[in-house]
């Protein structure tokens, strides 16, 4: 039997990390997970324990910390790494941008250089489908131009896409991610917002479970079939599957060999949109939920929420064809796995 390949998961007790740990274990793969608990909690690894019948490699840590991550890669020689660990609330971006480019672009770069000091040169980013703004057409595709970031975690994840680009030493496959929602279907991970979700769904669900008394609906007068904004929500444990997808890709694509030959034909750097192609309103996230669960949402329709994109979806021919992913769980699947998530808090 061939040993397990080691896979450096930073940020790996998140809710996108955690979820994706699981998907690594389940496809062969040996997660080592490193996060900081600015955004988690030690008991993710308690539940990720349970699920995976072991306590997977656990160091707590920043990926700032350029000691630790030189010591991770001497320690446990992971062959490639999936970077969650990073700020993502817009709001905050605004009041400390500073937090968002130390920590969302220095500590890339603190990863990067760790990576190319220890000869690992395989990552899988992060990024998001903020880097669209507000999309001329929708469904966007990965060439669809970026748009001037509206806030300062929107430009992290620019300028980290071009400090990807850039390195070309390293294979990458930049997933776009649309907006993660559900839980495991166990209900034992799930999201974990700190404080007052700024996110719909766990909004939503908080709501119904009575920690906040109304859901408000950012704008009713935009111009789309009901008057509420349209996203592309997706299952965290569909998004999770796509990062084993693109794992599997780095190891067998070979596109690094034929970049470093100057094959000019071949890029190390790969993006990909990771959504189900499927736009939904606020009005219909609410209307699945409340089929989905039989629960009511006491919401009400308010003002706009500065800086809220109208309308994105993703077309994701790009990732169906070529990294052989796409998202299998619906809308009512996605409720009801974050509402028995929620009942479990
Ligand atoms: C945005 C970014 C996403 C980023 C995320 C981080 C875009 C298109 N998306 O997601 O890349 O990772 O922030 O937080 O830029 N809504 C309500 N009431 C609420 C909360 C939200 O009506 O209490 C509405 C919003 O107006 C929006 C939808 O629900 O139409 C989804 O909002 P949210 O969950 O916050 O995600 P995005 O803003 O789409």
């Amino acid at each position: 039997m061939t040993a397990k390949r080691n896979i450096l998961v930073t940020g790996g007790l998140g809710f996108i990390g955690s979820h994706t740990v699981l998907c690594l274990n389940e496809a062969g793969y040996n997660p080592i997970i490193i996060d900081n608990l600015h955004n988690s909690k030690i008991e993710v690894l308690d539940a990720l324990e349970e699920l995976l019948g072991y306590r997977p490699v656990f160091v707590q840590g920043d990926v700032n910390d350029d000691a630790l991550i030189n010591g991770l890669f001497v320690t446990h020689r992971p062959e490639a790494v999936i970077h969650f660990a990073a700020h993502k609330a817009v709001g905050e971006s605004v009041d400390n941008p500073l937090m968002y480019y130390q920590n969302n672009v220095v500590g890339l770069i603190t990863l990067l250089a760790a990576m190319k000091a220890q000869d690992c040169s395989k990552m899988v980013f992060s990024s998001s489908c903020t880097v669209y703004g507000e999309p001329e057409t929708v469904p966007v595709k990965e060439s669809t131009p970026t748009r001037p970031a509206a806030s300062p975690y929107g430009a992290t994840k620019q300028m980290a896409e071009v400090i990807l680009k850039d390195n070309n030493w390293c294979e990458v496959q930049c997933l776009r991610y649309f907006n993660p929602v559900g839980a495991h279907p166990t209900a034992k991970i799930g999201e974990l917002p700190l404080g007052v979700p700024n996110n719909l769904i766990p909004y939503l669900t908080q709501t119904v479970a009575g920690i906040r008394e109304k859901l408000t609906v950012y704008g009713g007068d935009y111009h789309t079939a009901d008057g509420t904004c349209i996203r592309d929500y997706i299952h965290v444990m569909d998004l999770a599957e796509a990062h084993v997808a693109a794992i599997d890709r780095l190891f067998t694509s070979q596109r690094i060999q034929k970049v470093l030959e100057g094959d000019p034909s071949t890029d190390s750097f790969e993006v990909f949109n990771i959504g189900t192609g499927v736009g939904y309103s606020v009005l219909e996230v609410i209307n699945a939920f409340e089929k989905a669960t039989g629960e009511r949402v006491n919401y009400s329709v308010g003002n706009r929420r500065a800086g809220d994109v109208v309308a994105v979806w993703a077309d994701t021919e790009k990732v169906n064809q070529v990294l052989g992913w796409s998202a299998k769980r619906d809308l009512a699947t996605m409720m009801k796995d974050a509402w028995n998530w929620q009942k479990n808090c």
